[in-house]
């Protein structure tokens, strides 16, 4: 537990579990496709690191870096690329890590703009889907859990860049973040 979380929602052997299954369905999925998988920075990074191990079949891994919500815990709608891929993705199979789909905005532009870069397909894998924020019409292809609408940290969640580390996934106590206003 920790002082800030005011209920543990996914224990760490839990989410495992979940990762276990959404590997073994990428696995049959993408057999003989060589996919790239692309993790979103910094949220998805504990998850896709889990879940490639997972993943058995040829693959390859890229990063990208998203501007989203900066500090806050409010969605601006505005979405920048602050890194991009490292390769052209043209012909490729694409999958996208994501931790959490919340508006839909990230997702919606991130895959127009993989999409437009010509990749063979292009799909969502999220942990967590939170259908309630939902502004546009997008939903993952794969996702893990669905979660209410309140604002979760942990395994690689993060509010003002902290709590990432923690092993669980956890709703963030409201007073953490109804003073602080960043952005
Ligand atoms: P949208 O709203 O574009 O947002 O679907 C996707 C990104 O917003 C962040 N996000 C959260 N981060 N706890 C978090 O730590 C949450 O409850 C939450 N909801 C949205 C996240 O970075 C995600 O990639
Ligand atoms: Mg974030």
């Amino acid at each position: 537990m920790h002082p800030d979380v005011e209920s543990i929602l996914f224990d760490e052997q839990t989410i495992l579990n979940k990762v276990l299954e959404l590997g073994n369905q990428l696995t049959e999925d993408y057999r003989g496709k060589n996919p790239l998988f692309i993790c979103i920075l910094k949220g998805a990074t504990l998850f896709m690191a889990d879940l490639v191990k997972r993943v058995n079949v040829p693959m390859e891994m890229d990063f990208m870096a998203i501007s989203s919500y900066g500090a806050s815990s409010q969605s601006s709608g505005v979405v920048r690329i602050l890194k991009d891929l490292e390769r052209s993705i043209e012909g490729r199979h694409v999958v996208i890590v994501e931790d959490i789909v919340d508006t839909g905005l990230t997702l919606k532009y991130l895959r127009d703009a993989l999409m437009h870069r010509h990749a063979a397909s292009v799909k969502i894998v999220s942990l967590f889907d939170k259908p309630s924020g939902r502004k546009v019409d997008i939903a993952p292809d794969y996702y893990g859990f669905t979660v209410p609408n309140a604002f979760i940290v942990g395994y690689g969640l993060d509010y003002a860049e902290q709590y990432r580390n923690l092993p669980f996934v956890g709703v963030l106590k409201s007073d953490i973040y109804a003073t602080s206003k960043t952005d």
